[in-house]
């Protein structure tokens, strides 16, 4: 009998399940483990490798593991550390729909290795929770619930070894071989049916306090608008930046589109969008040297079959690192993982993996009418609800 009790209870939890909760937790447990591609890292990484695939594929994705060849420095400070050639696997999760069509195949992306010195649960821990967790939200209500319909394709990617982020590894990161090796062929080499990437970089240190934000030498020159917000509010650091690169008219698209889908997510008004454009051609500084080693670099400086440069659409969200002072209010040395998950940041992060969903509705899919029958699907709840009762009470 308990175990017809514990059968209902759980056909009950699915038929009601929540579509619309978001549960960075269950990500951000398994990811404050070193993931630097070293010999000593090698069960962490096959741990979290194992995760992503093991979600993406029970969230239904078609996944594939692209795996390529690199060289890194053997010690992530070291600079005269000696070079050697390590194996990383990119893990792809397809959600198949058209793609031979203007516009149509869009890139969602984080790094899920980390580059040995900075906090792994940050770096890019938080990008890499807010991935899974827009993957699963989106195939949630796209083939599960059946409340949307994909028309076009959608890709999420967790890339490895990203060199650019070590502080001294002269191979090419995942994130290259992807857009190359991976995405052009998926592509057919026509860059025209690319809508664009996302790409979660360093997503969830926010701060509140006055002069937590530290501005670069041309911060003014090169975002004057954001210079002047930051100005009147005393630096804070409370804004996620969307970096993008020129103004192609995809490109506008992409931005637009986010945006708004940020806009409408955000509920409390403490953070805010900064909509940061770089033009080719700005003067260099170690802002900009920041913004081009994420995962965005690769779309922006892609090559076409005729190794002509190609510049796709992408957009880089990120706290900006290093020019984001982190408040540490901690107890233990060092900090543990969840002492730093405080719910500021959560939120924070939270309304990143809202707009990302959102984002993707609105881009890849078609909302279906509320079906006549939708009363009906309610029932089998409602007869679960009242047979627990009754079962309770009879065992009562
Ligand atoms: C990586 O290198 C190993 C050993 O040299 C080789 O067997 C493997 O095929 C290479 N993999 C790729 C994807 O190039
Ligand atoms: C999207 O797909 C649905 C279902 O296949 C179809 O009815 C609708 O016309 C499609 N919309 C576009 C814009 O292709
Ligand atoms: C493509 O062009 C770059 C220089 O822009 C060059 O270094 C590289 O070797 C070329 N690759 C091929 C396959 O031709």
């Amino acid at each position: 009998m308990r175990l017809v009790l514990l059968v209902l209870l759980l056909v009950a939890g699915t038929v009601k399940g929540d579509e619309d909760e978001v549960d960075l937790q269950q990500h951000l447990e398994k990811l404050s483990s070193q993931r630097y591609p070293i010999e000593s890292n090698t069960q962490n990484r096959d741990t979290i490798r194992e995760y992503i695939i093991e979600r993406m594929t029970n969230y239904g994705l078609e996944v594939e593991q692209q795996k390529f060849n690199t060289t890194i420095s053997e010690d992530p400070i070291g600079i005269d550390s000696q070079y050697i050639k390590v194996q990383g696997t990119n893990v792809i999760g397809i959600q198949r729909a058209v793609t031979e069509h203007p516009g149509a195949v869009v890139v969602v992306g984080a790094d899920y290795d980390s580059n040995g010195v900075d906090d792994p649960l940050f770096h890019n821990g938080a990008g890499v929770a807010t991935l899974l967790e827009a993957a699963r939200l989106y195939t949630i209500n796209e083939r599960w619930s059946g409340r949307y319909v994909a028309n076009y394709t959608t890709i999420f990617v967790a890339f490895d070894i990203n060199t650019k982020l070590h502080k001294n590894s002269p191979g090419h990161p995942g994130g290259y071989y992807f857009v190359q090796n991976w995405l052009m062929p998926f592509l057919k080499q026509n860059t025209d049916y690319f809508g664009g990437a996302i790409i979660l970089d360093s997503i969830m240190n926010v701060n509140y306090n006055i002069y937590t934000q530290v501005l670069s030498n041309n911060f003014q020159e090169m975002f004057p608008e954001t210079y002047g917000r930051l100005q009147d509010d005393s630096n804070k650091g409370n804004f996620l930046a969307m970096v993008s690169m020129g103004d192609k008219a995809a490109t506008e698209t992409l931005r637009d589109q986010f945006s708004g889908s940020y806009r409408k997510n955000r509920r409390a008004e403490r953070f805010r969008l900064e909509d940061m454009r770089l033009q080719s051609g700005m003067k260099f500084d170690n802002l900009l040297g920041e913004f081009v080693k994420s995962d965005n670099i690769h779309f922006w400086n892609a090559k076409d079959a005729s190794n002509r440069t190609v510049q796709l659409p992408a957009l880089l969200l990120t706290d900006t690192k290093a020019f984001r002072n982190m408040e540490k209010e901690c107890v233990t040395d060092p900090c543990r993982a969840v002492d730093l998950v405080t719910e500021e940041r959560l939120e924070f992060v939270e309304a990143t993996v809202r707009s990302v969903t959102t984002f993707l509705f609105n881009r890849q899919t078609t909302r279906l009418p509320e079906q006549p029958s939708s009363g009906m699907s309610n029932l089998p709840s409602a007869i679960m609800t009242v047979l627990m009762f009754a079962l309770v009470r009879l065992h009562m």
